[in-house]
């Protein structure tokens, strides 16, 4: 076999290994872990090693699955690109026209591999990239151009990865409101697990689809993993056929008619990102990995935040947010957001969506006196916004019912939290919101902006032509998105979508925080935040402190376990801080200034869980790149069967390396302690790594809803 038939890409634990041998799309002769140095025997026997002979009443040559699935290569599951031209070429047969292998100048990126590809029957030029990235994370995407006369209707652009017949359960996401990101597992079977987000919004949708062997944990078990990074509607599947194929594909979701290809007209579909591990956490930490490489990672200090919608909702009151503002800054808060309600006549959720003008009714001053209260008291700014949505009752609506995201001008989709979607894709639509927008960045000091998107997209059409218009209404938020950064050098976006709808890796080209749920109830929050660990690094994660009583969950929880929830991720505040004790202030003081020392640890450091057998018992924690220091939560969520917790190990030490345990910010109310049996609790232990993750140490016996907070230095 020679170099040019096949590529073998490796980083990161990662090999890939493309059979580009003869004129078809390229076949995966492996993915998975490091296969280590292949030479060109290698390579040819690899190949030996998966070729299939021929099987009963199939293709007589079964021909290996490619990277773009095709009927007409033999393959019997669902194709990778499905359209037609006025009826006729509804099945492709893709020959290579060339392949480019290229090191990256990107710091994420290993090298690329770029492959393109003609049917000249149907007349299709096809371009695939597929990445190694340095994590050992693998992203590839497609594009298709119309190269004939004529309209070509695409209807799906997939590209899959293959997973071996181990591969016998899926585990993927699902949720809904305040319950974003709960793990659900299947049996792989014969037959599509199909996930398909048909909302523009990621509340319900799979996010990451997992294959691994079954029982595959945080910590061991071989899986495979992927994610569609797309904001706009994707389909996410594992499939697998009688003949011991499976596969894990996906792409943009399009809707019929949305994407009719005219002569030369390209479309390019969304980077998807391919994982392996043993265990959720090492597929996770490729991910993490390169999204902390990347160029816009923030590199600066995590600030801490406060966010006032809990504390006042709709009611802005100068004095109120002011005196807001005093409080966070005592207690060491780095910046403030302001939340909904300070534009148009949005004194609720009914009204003024669309007018992107400071309220002379609440703010007859304009926004000028609480700006520079906030930035005299040494915190920077954030506004919120949403910029896609649109209250009918708005003086935009009013004035442009057009511009309204319909199938037809005459059925507008049914409203949701009183709202439509503004349509980006009308150059003037656009143009008005990111004019208002930028006005109000031209006027202000803002540091930050909080961008919602509180609807799902549904019947999303243009009104004037009747045509589907997510993929092109995603885009348009994206650019919208690009030209206020580019606007605004140093402005920072929060992802946030009725709480944790919108957190793909598309958003996340720009945005370096999500809101991860409107709960923040702690113990709902350590499961949201456990699943959307499966995705995003906790510092792009944002997690607030709220009040003692749960504003959606009417659970009362401690400070304690509030603030200890908090302070892994991107910690902020939402809670009227007036109404807080002196007491409750002060313990709020000592987790900012814990969280403050330790962020460098949290945000850099890899994450991992505890395989604990009891399910009322959690274990998370950080460990530093280099394994000097570690942190760790262990939170009892309800009542066990057993009288303690036992020996808990924790996971991620370097085995050889003598680690001190000690508590850090114990609960002040004692609980945790009186009921604590533990030998080493006062003056902590010392004991290896190895010692540490195999065999364990007692914890404290805990009620449900209570947690301790470990520091693990080396000695
Ligand atoms: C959404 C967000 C909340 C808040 C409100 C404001 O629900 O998720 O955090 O910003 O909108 O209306």
């Amino acid at each position: 076999m020679t170099e040019s038939s096949a590529h073998h890409l490796r980083a990161g634990g990662t090999s890939l290994v493309l059979d580009c041998e003869g004129d078809r799309l390229p076949r995966v002769l492996h993915w998975g872990p490091d296969l280590g140095e292949l030479g060109a025997e290698d390579l040819a026997h690899l190949r030996l090693a998966a070729a299939q002979g021929p099987r009963a009443a199939g293709p007589d040559r079964p021909v290996p699955l490619a990277l773009l699935a095709e009927q007409s290569a033999g393959w019997m599951g669902t194709p990778g690109l499905t359209g037609h031209r006025a009826g006729a070429d509804f099945s492709t047969a893709f020959t290579v026209t060339g392949i480019r292998r290229n090191a990256s100048t990107e710091a994420a990126v290993a090298e690329t591999l770029t492959i393109t590809a003609a049917d000249r029957d149907a007349a299709l030029e096809l371009g695939l990239e597929v990445q190694m990235l340095v994590s050992g994370l693998v992203r590839m995407r497609a594009a298709v151009t119309n190269t004939g006369p004529g309209i070509f209707d695409l209807h799906s652009l997939d590209l899959n990865l293959p997973v071996p017949l181990e591969a016998d359960e899926i585990l993927d996401l699902t949720g809904w409101w305040g319950h974003e990101r709960i793990q659900q597992r299947h049996a792989f079977t014969h037959g599509t697990h199909l996930r398909e987000s048909r909302r523009a919004r990621e509340l319900d949708a799979a996010v990451v689809m997992a294959a691994g062997r079954h029982g595959f944990s945080w910590r061991s078990g071989e899986l495979r993993a992927m994610h569609v990074g797309w904001s706009g509607n994707a389909r996410t599947y594992a499939e697998r056929l009688n003949h011991a194929v499976g596969m894990l594909a996906g792409g943009e979701l399009l809707l019929a008619g949305e994407i009719r290809l005219g002569a030369s007209e390209t479309y390019q579909g969304p980077w998807i990102y391919y994982s392996h591990g043993d265990g959720l956490d090492e597929s996770a930490a490729r991910v993490h990995d390169y999204l902390r490489a990347r160029a816009q990672h923030p590199r600066t200090a995590r600030p801490v935040q406060l966010n006032v919608w809990e504390a006042v909702y709709f009611d802005h009151d100068l004095a109120t947010l002011k005196r807001l503002a005093d409080i966070a800054a005592s207690l060491g808060v780095e910046r403030y957001v302001l939340d909904d309600g300070w534009f148009g006549s949005r004194r609720d959720d009914s009204s003024g969506l669309g007018d992107w003008v400071v309220s002379p009714d609440v703010w007859p001053d304009g926004l000028g006196p609480i700006i520079d209260h906030v930035h005299d008291l040494g915190m920077e700014f954030g506004l919120w916004f949403e910029p896609e949505m649109v209250n009918p009752d708005s003086d935009l609506a009013r004035a442009h019912p057009e511009w309204i995201l319909a199938a037809r001008p005459d059925r507008w989709p049914p409203e949701a939290r009183h709202q439509q979607v503004l349509n980006l894709t009308i150059p003037e639509a656009y143009a008005h919101v990111r004019d208002q927008m930028l006005a109000i960045l031209r006027t202000y000091r803002i540091e930050y902006l909080k961008w919602d998107f509180n609807r799902d997209l549904i019947e999303a059409g243009t009104q004037s032509t009747g045509q589907a218009s997510i993929h092109e209404q995603t885009l348009a938020a994206y650019r919208l998105m690009d030209e206020l950064i580019a606007a605004q050098p140093g402005l920072e976006i929060e992802s946030c979508s009725s709480g944790g709808g919108r957190i793909d890796l598309g958003i996340l080209d720009r945005c370096v925080r999500i809101w991860a749920s409107d709960v923040t109830d702690p113990l709902e929050r350590q499961r949201i935040e456990a699943g959307t660990s499966l995705l995003l690094p906790p510092e792009m994660i944002g997690s607030h402190v709220a009040s003692p009583i749960s504003h959606q969950t009417g659970r009362t929880t401690t400070i304690d376990f509030r603030a200890g929830t908090a302070f892994f991720s991107h910690m902020g505040i939402e809670w009227d801080l007036t109404g807080a004790s002196e007491d409750e202030l002060a313990r709020l003081g000592e987790w900012i200034a814990a969280h403050q020392e330790h962020r460098d640890l949290l945000h850099t450091g890899t994450v991992v869980h505890g395989d604990h057998p009891d399910d009322a018992f959690w274990l998370h924690g950080v460990v530093a790149k280099d394994h000097r220091e570690a942190i760790y939560a262990f939170a009892s969520v309800h009542s066990s069967r057993h009288t303690t917790p036992g020996q808990v190990r924790l996971p991620g030490l370097e085995p050889d390396r003598r680690y001190r345990v000690t508590q850090l910010l114990t609960d002040t109310a004692g609980r945790a302690r009186r009921g604590s049996s533990t030998a080493w609790w006062d003056d902590g232990l010392t004991l290896t790594g190895r010692a540490l993750g195999t065999v364990g140490l007692q914890m404290p016996n805990l009620s449900p809803e209570q947690q301790v907070v470990l520091h693990v230095t080396t000695t």
